[in-house]
């Protein structure tokens, strides 16, 4: 998220009140400004000073406070804002900015708001299916609203159903969705392959790596924001797929093979942030392997290389490797941009702090076909993935001119 991001995060009055400060948390650790405006009812349930501390600004409650200029506060605090965020948003305050009702602060600034706007409800399960609810819902959504509805959980009353607000991360995803929507990859079709294959021994054993793939879900999400239609082929991982995208779950190299030349055809942009297995048993036995010996060699084959396999057949398309390269990054980098017929390649050592598998954070280079070298600093996985898409961008406009 960019450090310019204003966010105001309204708090109404709901036993979820308490979660508010997890998100003030997270977002302000996202390098947003925030501020927050709580009804009267939400300062019951959790105090303004909790609020004021975690943001580091004072927290608004009343429209006409007093000792303070009267009329405009809640116009500045929506002329500020780049998103508003409703979180929790009870029934009431649905059912209120769904009748266009702005009777107290949060929900004239709602109504002022010039951008966008967002609401993450939680309420009993009972009212939340509530007929009445749902159509309210419906028609802030209808009026450019996005909500991110509530889960299934233990509610206040104990009883488990839906209506428990939104995993903090869930928000946190939303309100980033919003903030970086952008419509440059419309009409435009990315496959990208992420974390890596497994290649089976016996029905016990495989041979893997330490990818998770972090990097390629980032650059899913990514591109799925700018607007692009996204099929994300992925190897095995703990991670969920980012919303709106096509997932495509394979195991082996040859199903990640399989999976990327069968959509190939169709995609204006393959990039490659997969670790595939360079090498997979020859023999593979059905039967568990016993220890026997002192010693056992296992002998291996080479997997088909995906990308030397779709380099003569690449025309127009934009095509992005990884390499990962713990010694002469440069010259080993540039040798697989050549054999492998690439429009940029992407270098991480993961022997460098701040690079290494599973970690939020990558170190990478990028080269081009030009010879251009870019370096980038340590940065978040998300702002990598934001650089290289800025560059797939680039090469699909251009090739389009
Ligand atoms: N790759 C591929 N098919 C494979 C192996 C790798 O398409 N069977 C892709 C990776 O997704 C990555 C790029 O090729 O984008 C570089 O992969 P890497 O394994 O680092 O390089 P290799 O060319 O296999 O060489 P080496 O392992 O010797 O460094």
């Amino acid at each position: 998220m960019d450090t310019e991001k204003n966010i105001v995060v309204g708090v109404t009055g709901g036993i979820a009140a308490y979660k508010a400060a997890e998100l003030v948390r997270a977002l302000k650790k996202r390098e947003a400004e925030v501020k927050v405006v709580m009804t009267e009812a939400a300062t019951r349930f959790i105090s303004p000073l909790t609020m004021e501390t975690l943001s580091g600004h004072a927290v608004a409650v009343t429209l006409f406070p007093p000792n303070k200029k009267v009329g405009v506060r809640h116009i500045s605090l929506a002329e500020w804002a780049s998103l508003i965020v409703v979180a929790p948003a009870t029934a009431n305050f649905l059912g209120k900015t769904a009748s266009g009702i702005a009777d107290d602060l949060l929900s004239t600034v709602v109504m002022a708001a010039g951008g966008p706007v967002l609401f993450a409800p939680a309420m009993n399960d009972r009212m939340w299916t509530n007929p009445i609810v749902q159509n309210n819902v419906r028609t802030l959504q209808d009026a450019g609203v996005h909500v991110v509805e509530p889960e299934e959980g233990v509610l206040a009353s104990g009883k488990i159903g839906v209506g428990r607000l939104a995993g903090i991360e869930r928000i946190v995803e939303a309100v980033e969705c919003v903030l970086d929507r952008s419509e440059a990859l419309c009409g435009k079709k990315i496959l990208i392959t992420a974390s890596r294959t497994e290649e089976d021994v016996d029905p016990v054993r495989f041979l893997t790596n330490r990818s998770t793939g972090k990097m390629g879900y980032a650059l899913a999400r990514v591109a799925q924001r700018r607007g692009a239609q996204v099929v994300l082929v992925s190897g095995p991982t703990h991670l969920s797929p980012p919303e709106n995208v096509e997932w495509v779950r394979v195991r082996t190299a040859e199903e990640m093979r399989r999976a990327v030349i069968e959509r190939f055809e169709t995609c204006d942009a393959l990039v490659m942030a997969a670790a595939v297995a360079n090498f997979r048993p020859q023999v593979f036995s059905d039967q568990k392997i016993k220890k026997g010996g002192k010693a056992w060699a296992l002998k291996l084959e080479r997997t088909a290389d995906i990308l030397s396999e779709l380099a003569p057949v690449k025309r127009d398309k934009v095509m992005v490797g990884f390499a990962v390269e713990t010694e002469n990054p440069i010259t080993h980098a540039r040798e697989k941009l050549q054999k492998k017929n690439l429009d940029f390649i992407v270098i991480n050592n993961p022997l460098v702090e701040g690079a290494a598998f599973g970690t939020d954070t990558n170190v990478v280079t990028m080269l081009d076909r030009k010879g251009g070298t870019e370096e980038l600093p340590k940065m978040s996985k998300h702002k990598v993935a934001e650089k290289i898409m800025e560059r797939v961008e680039s090469l699909i406009c251009n090739r389009a001119s």
